[in-house]
C-alpha cells in the first residue's frame, strides 16, 4: 500500500511537471524582456531592466571571473546573457522546445553559453556550480516538489555559491491559489518564512530577500497610461533609471511592498 502511494505520488509529480513545461512550450514568452506569456512590453522592458541590473549588481559583487553559472528554466535568456557577460562559463537549461530554440538564438553571440535542453530533475551532470538561477519556476512547485529540487540543487554546489531564486511572496499566510493555465495545478505564494525555513534544511544563508521590481503604487496614473496607450514611457531610459533607483533604496532599507497583496522578489542563499 505504502509502495503504491509512494509510485501515485511520483507520477504525481513527474505530470505536474511535464504539464508545466508544456503550458510554457505553448504558450510561450511574449518578449525577451518578459518572463511571462502576457503583458505590456513596455512595462516589461521596464522590469526587465530592473531586475537585470540588480542580478548584474549581485554577480559583480559576488562572483568570480572564473566563476560557473546555472539558469534553471532560462526562458529566452534575458539572465543567462546577464549572466555570461560576467562569468566564465554559464549552463542554460531550458526544456520547452519553442522557448529552446529562441533561447539558442538570442545567445548565439556568446561563445561561453552551454544550452541544455532538459528540465532541472532530468539534467544529469557532474558539475558545481558558484551560482545558480531560478526565476519564475518554483512558484508553481507543490513543497515536496520544491524540497526534492533543492536537494538536487546544493548536491551540485561549491560552497559558498550563490543561489538567487525570482519567486513571489506574501506578507502573511501563504496562498495556494487555483493556477488557470495547469489543469489541477496551483500557484504557490510563499512567506519569507517558508523561504528561511527550507533554507535552514539545507544548510544555506539566506542572506537577501528583496524586491525586484518597482510597486507601481501609483496603480491609477499606471491604468490611465495604460489605456491611453502610454505605458510605452516607462520603456523610456530616464523613467528606468528613476524607477531604480525607487527599487534599490527599498532594498537597502529591507522594505518590502505588499500593497498589491503579492510581491516579486529575489531570494538570495549563500551554501555555506
Ligand atoms: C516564468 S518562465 C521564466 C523564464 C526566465 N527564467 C525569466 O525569468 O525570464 C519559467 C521557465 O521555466 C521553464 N521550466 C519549467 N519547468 C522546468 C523544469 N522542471 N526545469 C527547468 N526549467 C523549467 C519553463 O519552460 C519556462 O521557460
Amino acid at each position: 500500500m505504502k509502495n503504491k502511494d509512494h509510485r501515485n505520488k511520483m507520477q504525481r509529480t513527474q505530470e505536474l511537471k511535464e504539464q508545466i513545461i508544456k503550458y510554457w512550450d505553448k504558450a510561450g514568452i511574449c518578449s525577451f524582456d518578459s518572463s511571462t506569456c502576457t503583458g505590456d512590453p513596455y512595462l516589461a522592458s521596464c522590469d526587465n531592466f530592473i531586475e537585470s541590473c540588480l542580478i548584474e549588481e549581485l554577480i559583480e559583487k559576488e562572483c568570480q571571473k572564473d566563476a560557473l553559472g546555472i539558469d534553471i528554466g532560462a526562458g529566452l535568456g534575458r539572465f543567462t546573457v546577464v549572466l555570461a557577460r560576467h562569468l566564465n562559463l554559464v549552463h542554460s537549461l531550458e526544456p520547452a522546445k519553442n522557448l529552446y530554440y529562441k533561447l539558442a538564438d538570442n545567445c548565439a553571440e556568446f561563445n561561453n553559453v552551454k544550452l541544455f535542453d532538459t528540465d532541472f530533475e532530468s539534467f544529469n551532470t557532474k558539475e558545481k556550480y558558484d551560482i545558480a538561477v531560478v526565476s519564475g519556476l518554483l512558484y508553481l512547485y507543490p513543497d515536496t516538489m520544491v524540497y526534492e529540487f533543492f536537494e538536487k540543487l546544493v548536491n551540485h554546489l561549491n560552497s559558498g555559491s550563490l543561489v538567487v531564486i525570482r519567486d513571489f511572496i506574501v506578507k502573511s499566510e501563504i496562498k495556494e491559489v487555483p493556477s488557470v493555465y495547469i489543469e489541477g495545478g496551483f500557484c504557490y505564494y510563499r512567506d519569507l518564512q517558508y523561504w528561511k525555513g527550507l533554507a535552514k534544511n539545507f544548510d544555506l544563508f539566506l542572506t537577501e530577500v528583496f524586491q525586484s521590481k518597482p510597486s507601481y503604487s501609483f496603480n491609477r496614473l499606471l491604468g490611465l497610461c495604460s489605456k491611453l496607450g502610454l505605458t510605452r514611457i516607462f520603456s523610456m531610459n530616464t523613467v528606468k533609471k528613476v524607477l531604480l533607483r525607487t527599487v534599490k533604496i527599498k532594498k537597502k532599507r529591507g522594505t518590502i511592498d505588499f500593497s498589491s497583496g503579492i510581491q516579486t522578489v529575489f531570494i538570495v542563499m549563500r551554501k555555506k
